[in-house]
């Protein structure tokens, strides 16, 4: 068994990774509600913060990645750097402070998303960001200490999600948080690292 922290659980995602953590000690956070810790992403402090408190852990999970939506025209500057601070700084930070934290062969898992391999309208800062987390995880994976792993889940709309996008993405089909849940499982229970785990329909 395992210590995992999961950040993000409350959200649909995190819910999703939930289902694939069954066999560890969970330690939940997020930003409010009924967590075991509160954390801002976006907050080096907030961060720092969690993992004092935590201790002794094995594995992050991240499924915190707040992204602006608006047509690329119209996105301003500060959509931009609202999307970048949480969905590839922040995701970038929760590892950057966390190697000097995590155990021995301990693994990040981070969230990125099918957008930036099938782009529809009104979501370029997610695509864009979900571009940059892939590509950090496939080379930061080479620098990684203390034999620590590092992976990111890259999934397609959840049904449990689909009443909220589904009208955004014509042609795309759901998947289940349980088969999402897989993809997190493998990830921390696993050997693989640098990968980005890709679950489309
Ligand atoms: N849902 C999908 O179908 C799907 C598919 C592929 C990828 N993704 C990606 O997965 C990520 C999460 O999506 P979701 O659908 O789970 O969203 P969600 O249901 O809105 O949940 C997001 C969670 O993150 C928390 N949060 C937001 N900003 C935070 C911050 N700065 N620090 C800590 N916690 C914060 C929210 O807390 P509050 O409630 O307090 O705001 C909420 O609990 C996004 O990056 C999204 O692009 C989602």
């Amino acid at each position: 068994m395992k210590t995992v922290i999961l950040i993000g659980a409350l959200g649909k995602m995190g819910q999703a990774a939930l289902t694939g953590l069954g066999k560890h000690k969970v330690i939940t956070a997020g930003r409010s509600g009924a967590v075991d810790h509160i954390v801002d992403i976006t907050s080096e402090q907030s961060i720092t913060a969690l993992y004092e408190k935590v201790g002794h852990f094995d594995a992050v999970v991240n499924t915190v990645g707040f992204c602006e939506y608006a047509s690329f025209s119209e996105m301003t500057e500060a959509q931009w750097l609202t999307t970048i601070m949480s969905k590839m700084m922040g995701q970038i930070n929760l590892v950057r402070i966390g190697q000097q934290y995590i155990a021995d062969g301990g693994s990040f898992t981070l969230i990125s998303g099918i957008l930036n391999m099938k782009p529809i309208p009104y979501a370029i800062a997610d695509a864009t960001t979900s571009g940059a987390i892939d590509t950090f995880v496939k080379c930061v994976a080479f620098e990684m200490p203390r034999n620590t792993r590092i992976n990111v889940v890259n999934p397609t709309v959840l049904a449990e999600a689909w009443d909220v996008y589904g009208e955004m993405m014509p042609g795309f089909e759901p998947v289940p948080g349980k088969l999402v849940g897989k993809a997190f499982e493998r990830a921390v229970d696993g050997f693989i690292t640098g990968e980005v785990i890709v679950v489309d329909a």
